[in-house]
């Protein structure tokens, strides 16, 4: 038997952000030519550690080894050096230049405008190679964010990296392209890259990884074979307990149609048609899931709901008045609530502290000013209520929200917007990059509004949420509906064909 050696070896680092100790005394190893996927809860530190190794954070103390050798990595060009490259989430892509041009430059190289020819053949042969298809000439805002990813991948693999890390890299992926991934990933680890891997979702990790490294609260709990786990221990060692997500369904009788979109057709902020002639409609006590890759008009759909954008042809309707006109106020004041996708951003204010948040869209409602003058007790009580009810884990009521995790921000969100009971409820990507805990109170707090009678549009890119939660699924692509299924008669396959622009007849 072979032994693989030891591509990374991080010893004892910590690193800590004001008051909050991201990285304990962290040491783990990764061998050449494994997947070593590192899995936690949110906040528990992983993507500290990681930035650490590609040279993004300097740790405050620790060691890091690569292949045996001591190094300090300053940035992320010295650890690119090192054969280090990390994929984030949100990538770094010049959108007005091609695949090629987005490869080859950034080498700190500025004769390689010349070597253009040479790079596209050299870009062709390890795309070959790993099974990364992408148009080296395609331009980057023409290709999809699945191809965007393998330009990444491409990026770092053509800079000579041997160690690759990939920060959560299917949480925008269709089931297929995910599947394509991970293919890639073997292709690499087989060539004795090693390959680091963040990612919540344990049936991914059950599939792709042949080692798992578990934080908790910044400190490493074990490190384990995949060979010796299952799915059941793995989450046990995550939070310290069993947890399994409870599936979403309750007896449903969905009442009458709420809220119904009739040819509705909207332009994206480029004037190019982003909802071609839709139609779709959502009924009382429903959650009518919206599965597609980002970007094919699911952000237009809920806007337009929302008021916050223009129906260029076709009508709206709120339990059969014609809303098409009206202002973003206005349709609040009817009970339509939009949750947006970035929390901190159109959603929360990033530097208002919590109870500031909750109450911003009412603070001059007669409960909460008299005049000029905020009843600031009337804010504070309605703030802990919501902050109890809703289970939202502050540490301080003055501090400025945006220090708060991800699930803690989503569901800051969701306690705002739920609170003054709307008829409809459009919530775009709420279990976007959290962990089983976070999102299982982002279900139950849906199923909640559900039961209440709410229509609930759920945007997502997870199809597990999609089918847990979803009373019906209707699948965008290219701005077109491909067909609306039930989640019990169709499959994560079939929907991701779908989501890949192969079309449904029939509606469910
Ligand atoms: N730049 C920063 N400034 C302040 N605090 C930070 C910073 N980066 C991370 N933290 C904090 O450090 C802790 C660990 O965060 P990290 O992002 O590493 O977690 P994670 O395991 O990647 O979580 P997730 O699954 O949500 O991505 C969290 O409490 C987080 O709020
Ligand atoms: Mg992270």
């Amino acid at each position: 038997m072979f032994v693989l050696k030891v591509a990374v070896e991080m010893k004892n680092i910590s690193k800590t952000f004001a008051d909050v100790v991201a990285n304990n005394d962290v040491s783990i190893k990764v061998k050449a030519g494994e997947i070593h996927v590192l899995l936690g809860e949110n906040g528990a530190g992983k993507s500290t550690l990681m930035n650490i190794l590609s040279g993004f954070y300097t740790p405050d103390s620790g060691e890091i080894f690569i292949h045996g050798k001591k190094v300090e990595l300053t940035s992320p060009r010295e650890a690119l050096k090192c054969g280090i490259g990390m994929i984030h989430q949100h990538f770094k892509l010049v959108n007005s230049f091609t695949v090629a041009e987005n490869i080859i430059m950034g080498n700190g190289n500025s004769a390689l405008r010349l070597d253009m020819k040479a790079g596209i053949e050299e870009i062709k042969k390890v795309s070959q190679e790993y099974g990364l298809q992408v148009d080296p000439k395609a331009y980057i805002w023409q290709i999809s964010v699945g191809e965007q990813q393998r330009v990444e991948i491409l990026k770092v693999l053509y800079k000579g990296a041997d160690i690759l890390i990939l920060d959560e890299p299917t949480a925008v992926l269709t089931p297929q392209e995910a599947e394509g991934l991970f293919e890639t990933l073997r292709k690499m680890a087989k060539k004795g890259c090693a390959v680091l891997l963040i990612t919540h979702k344990l049936d991914e990790v059950m599939e792709v990884a042949d080692t798992i490294t578990v934080l908790r609260k910044g400190s490493v709990v074990g490190t384990v074979n995949k060979a010796d786990v299952d799915k059941r221990k793995l989450s046990e060692m995550m939070v310290g307990r069993e947890t399994f997500l409870r599936t979403g369904k309750i007896d449903n009788h969905p009442g009458e149609e709420l809220l119904t979109l009739d040819r509705v057709t909207v332009l994206n902020d480029k004037g190019i048609k982003a909802l071609k002639g839709i139609s779709i409609g959502i009924r009382r006590g429903e959650i009518l899931g919206i599965a597609g890759v980002a970007g094919n008009g699911q952000k237009e759909l809920a806007e337009v709901i929302a008021g916050l954008r223009k129906a260029e042809d076709g009508r709206i309707l709120l339990r059969g008045e014609n809303i098409t006109g009206l202002s973003v106020f206005d349709r609040i004041n009817r009970g339509i609530s939009y949750v947006p996708e970035d929390r901190l951003g159109k959603g929360l204010v990033p530097g208002m502290n919590i109870q500031e948040n909750l109450v911003l869209k009412k603070y001059r409602s007669a409960a909460f000013s008299r005049g000029a003058f905020l009843k600031i007790s009337k804010i504070r009580e309605a703030s802990r209520e919501m902050i109890e009810k809703f289970d939202i884990q502050v540490s301080d009521m003055y501090s400025p929200v945006k220090f708060m995790s991800g699930g803690n921000l989503q569901k800051t969100l969701l306690a705002r917007e739920v609170s003054d009971t709307p008829d409809v409820l459009v919530t775009s990507y709420p279990v976007r990059g959290l962990d089983i805990k976070a999102m299982e109170s982002i279900y139950d707090l849906l199923i909640e509004q559900k039961r209440r009678g709410c229509a609930i549009l759920f945007i997502s890119e997870d199809l597990d949420a999609l089918f847990q939660l979803s009373d019906r699924i209707a699948v965008f692509y290219g701005g077109q509906v491909m067909g609306v299924l039930r989640p019990e008669q169709t499959d994560i396959n079939e929907v991701g064909l779908m989501m890949m622009g192969s079309k449904k007849t029939g509606v469910a």
